[in-house]
């Protein structure tokens, strides 16, 4: 590997990162089985289908390898239900395993991109589980606008119902000390396996298994509201001021999400508080050395989300500045394509000081 990895069994703390995945057509039966072994994630979306689908015609967009809502909705009693897969080869496999189940007569698997799919009839229900470690950054947005348009009758149910993007400013140090960044074992293979997706490598974006409370700053604030079954979204820039609690150094921004499956459901699942397949995104401090913060004092964030150039995945900036600086201390380039440099800041030079600067996404 030519990232920072910490070996299994490493002595000593490390900041072991996952890249962000599931943005990138890269999905394989790890990724699928550990999504379907996310017991908080399978429980509310089998819930919230189970709950809808009986007597209804229903769509799957982005039904992976186990096409696990489209069964849910023909065991419960859908009438008919279109299972839209992007991936071919995911796709074969639901086809089959749909087979396998018994409900090839209910559930019909179409291979593609949901925006270029025709299906016979409007559907009475939208379930799809692209929602992304940043709320949007799986293009939830731009597939349920062309759902509601095209593939959804005009009261047609969206499942999932609402999702916010939230963040909270950390101090990794105080749990890690000075350790350096690297890569969990198990997962680096997954960042040469982005840098091939795009085509040649960058700042990907980087999650962290847990945000320790210790480790934070103040409480989460919102950045991203995303309320489904609408027909256009407006990216926008949010603007937000935080205060500190705890007494730290700035190392990062944690973003997480909050997302009610269903409109019934209580409690939002949180991907700050509960270990889910939505792993916190971890972004890095830009600034060679972490600025200390009081309580009281305020942060200024500033999140923009734009659509990238290929029409569906989001683009993100992220900045945060503390009232008194002149200088940002985190200046965040999100793009889903990449920024214009590779190895932008300190933290990322470090994470990726063995990557050779010859790579051409062989
Ligand atoms: C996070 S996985 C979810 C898989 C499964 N629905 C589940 O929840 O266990 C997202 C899936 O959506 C597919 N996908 C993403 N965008 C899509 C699109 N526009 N059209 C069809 N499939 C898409 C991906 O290839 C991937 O298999």
């Amino acid at each position: 590997m030519r990232a920072n990895v910490a070996a299994v069994g490493d002595d000593g703390p490390r900041i072991t990162l996952i890249p962000s995945v599931g943005e990138y057509p890269i999905y394989d039966e790890l990724l699928y089985s550990m999504m379907t072994a996310d017991e908080v994630r399978v429980a509310a979306f089998d819930r919230a289908v189970r709950r809808c689908a009986p007597g209804r015609t229903v769509v799957d967009i982005g039904t992976g390898a186990e096409a696990n809502w489209a069964i849910a909705a023909a065991e419960s009693g859908a009438t008919r239900v279109w299972a839209i897969e992007a991936l071919p080869e995911s796709a074969e496999k639901a086809r089959a395993l749909i087979a396998e189940r018994g409900f090839a007569d209910v559930i019909t698997v179409v291979t593609g991109d949901s925006r270029e799919i025709e299906l016979p009839e409007k559907a009475d229900v939208c379930v799809s589980e692209t929602i992304g470690a940043i709320a949007s950054s799986e293009g939830v947005c731009e597939i349920f606008a062309d759902a509601k348009r095209r593939l959804v009758r005009e009261s047609g149910i969206f499942i999932p119902h609402r999702v916010e993007t939230v963040a909270v400013p950390f101090d990794y140090a105080a749990v890690l000390g000075d350790t350096g960044p690297a890569f969990q074992a198990e997962y680096a293979t997954y960042v040469d396996r982005v840098f091939q997706a795009v085509g040649r490598p960058f700042d990907l974006r980087l999650c962290w298994t847990e945000i320790p409370h210790e480790a934070r700053l103040a409480e989460p604030t919102t950045v991203e509201v995303l309320e489904f079954g609408v027909a256009e979204y407006e990216y926008a820039v949010h603007e937000s001021r935080v205060r500190i609690t705890r007494p730290g150094r700035l190392g990062g921004i944690a973003l997480g999400i909050r997302l009610w499956v269903s409109p019934e459901d209580r409690d939002p699942i949180d991907s700050l508080e509960q270990q889910t397949s939505w792993l916190p995104v971890f972004v890095p401090a830009s600034v060679e050395q972490q600025r200390a913060v009081a309580v009281g004092d305020e942060v200024a964030l500033t999140f923009t989300v734009g659509l990238s150039s290929d029409r569906i995945h989001p683009d993100y900036w992220l900045t945060a500045r503390s009232a008194d600086q002149s200088e940002a201390e985190i200046d965040w380039d999100g793009t889903y394509l990449g920024g214009p440099e590779f190895r932008s800041s300190p933290f990322y030079r470090e994470l990726f000081a063995p990557y050779p600067a010859s790579f051409r996404g062989e």
